[in-house]
């Protein structure tokens, strides 16, 4: 095991989340004394959306939204778990014409993108949503399998998801899926990011090679890497993810990118990207 997959994998995930924020504190106070903040960007202390880099990211996706999904400046966007406007961001700058609606679980993202995005960008929208996640949000209100979006149907031309549905148990991804069937308008575009299991993903999580662990079987189709906390890291197997697009009739022209993270031979980006349209 590698010395980032132990970190990883051998501390407990309250302690990671504390010594990331001590660290991410001592980064803030550095780059304000040193005159180095940027105000375009939330502090590194509010990034609870992953650890690589922030900007990077955001510019990384927003050019496969565009290249790969083909999302154009004029498409009403829907960004499920819009997080602390990682994407938002880099999106205003392209959506001049579209509008963007972006929901989360997390008081603290959707306020910051509230006050520093939608201001400046009135057709940038953000909701706080208080449902339960034993990782992102341990006092929510609302169960995720039983949430409606509060969008009208058939609303969206272009769906978005990142590093959301690898959080997520089944049965909320089932709603989640009836929701985006709903509000996605026909030839509409879905563009998810997951943990996909296939054949090779299975042989490395098995050999230990995979940078995820995935080792806990929660039913047939979907693996989980830390005992106490699922919500922390979820893979699904390939075929189920496909299989739930068809039954939302979100399949058609569907790409899959395979990334990083299991260290298969095909290596783009880190989560696997699926893109695909709506009939
Ligand atoms: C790794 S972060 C990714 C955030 C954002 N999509 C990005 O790429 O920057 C996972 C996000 O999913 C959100 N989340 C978890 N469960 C959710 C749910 N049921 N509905 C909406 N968002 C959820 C979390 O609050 C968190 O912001």
């Amino acid at each position: 095991m590698n010395l980032k997959k132990a970190v990883k994998y051998l501390l407990p995930v309250s302690v990671k989340k504390w010594l990331k924020y001590t660290l991410y504190c001592a980064q803030d106070f550095v780059a304000y004394i040193t005159g180095k903040s940027d105000d375009r960007y939330p502090p590194k202390r509010l990034n609870f959306v992953g650890s690589s880099e922030f900007k990077k990211v955001g510019e990384e996706f927003v050019d496969y939204f565009i290249r790969l999904g083909g999302l154009k400046p004029s498409d009403t966007v829907l960004d499920i778990g819009s997080g602390i406007g990682r994407m938002a961001i880099p999106l205003k700058e392209y959506l001049k014409d579209g509008k963007y609606y972006g929901f989360d679980i997390d008081k603290r993202g959707v306020e910051w993108c509230q006050q520093n995005i939608s201001k400046v960008s009135p057709n940038f929208h953000f909701e706080y949503v208080d449902i339960y996640n034993k990782y992102y949000n341990q006092s929510g209100k609302i169960q995720a399998h039983e949430f409606v979006f509060p969008y009208a149907d058939n609303t969206f031309t272009f769906i978005f998801a990142t590093s959301v549905f690898t959080h997520m148990m089944p049965n909320q991804i089932d709603q989640y899926f009836s929701e985006i069937r709903r509000v996605l308008k026909p030839g509409g575009t879905c563009f998810f990011t997951w943990f996909s299991i296939d054949k090779e993903a299975d042989a490395n999580i098995q050999n230990k090679t995979s940078f995820c662990d995935l080792r806990y079987k929660y039913n047939d189709y979907c693996f989980y890497s830390h005992k106490n906390s699922p919500e922390a890291e979820i893979g699904y197997t390939e075929d189920w993810i496909c299989n739930a697009l068809k039954q939302i009739d979100c399949h058609k022209d569907l790409k899959i990118h395979h990334g990083s993270w299991a260290q298969r031979k095909e290596q783009f980006s880190y989560q696997d990207i699926f893109i695909s349209k709506s009939l």
